[in-house]
């Protein structure tokens, strides 16, 4: 009984180390089930896309840019925990990632972070009711997608 309580902290320990791993996010794909990682990110990215085919209609129509605020806040949340949903063991699957995620993490976790001062420009251009600063940073948004899409999705 005395021997419980001391193996306990041992049994947690590896489960320790692989959160204190992605402390600085959290730990969404660890030890999940890899289908249904897979299908989160899916859903994740589709709702991404209709974000982003919303926001080059209304950057079109140059109609209030203060709309795609909500649209941005969400991107952005969805990219606080992007890399984590690429956990290794969803490399096979009903999944369009390639290998190269997981042979050159270092490329696909710039590619990811190439987003983060994209996303802030956004923001700010959202916000400031200009459609042209607008326009120019949905673009600038798209095209910081493709970057990835070419290197990490299969076609
Ligand atoms: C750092 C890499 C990266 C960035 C940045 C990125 N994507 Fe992707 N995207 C992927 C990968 C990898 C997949 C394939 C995921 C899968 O099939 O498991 C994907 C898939 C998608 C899909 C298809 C989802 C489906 O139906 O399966 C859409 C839509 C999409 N991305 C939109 C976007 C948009 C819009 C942006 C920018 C706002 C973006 N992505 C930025 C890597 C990225």
């Amino acid at each position: 009984m005395r021997l419980l309580p001391r193996l306990l902290p041992l049994a947690a320990f590896p489960a320790l180390l692989a959160f204190g791993l992605g402390a600085a996010q959290p730990a969404l794909g660890q030890g999940g089930d890899p289908a249904q990682i897979i299908r989160d990110r899916r859903e994740g990215l589709r709702a991404i896309g209709q974000h982003m085919e919303a926001m080059q209609a209304l950057a079109q129509s140059r109609g209030d840019t203060r709309q795609a605020l909500e649209r941005v806040d969400a991107i952005q949340a969805f990219f606080r925990t992007f890399t984590d949903r690429f956990p290794p063991n969803t490399q096979q699957g009903d999944t369009r990632a390639l290998p190269a995620i997981w042979t050159d993490q270092a490329g696909f976790q710039r590619a990811a972070a190439a987003m983060t001062p994209v996303l802030a420009q956004l923001r700010q251009a959202a916000a400031s009711g200009d459609p042209t600063a607008f326009g120019n940073a949905v673009r600038e948004t798209g095209a910081t997608c493709g970057n990835c899409h070419r290197a990490y999705r299969a076609r």
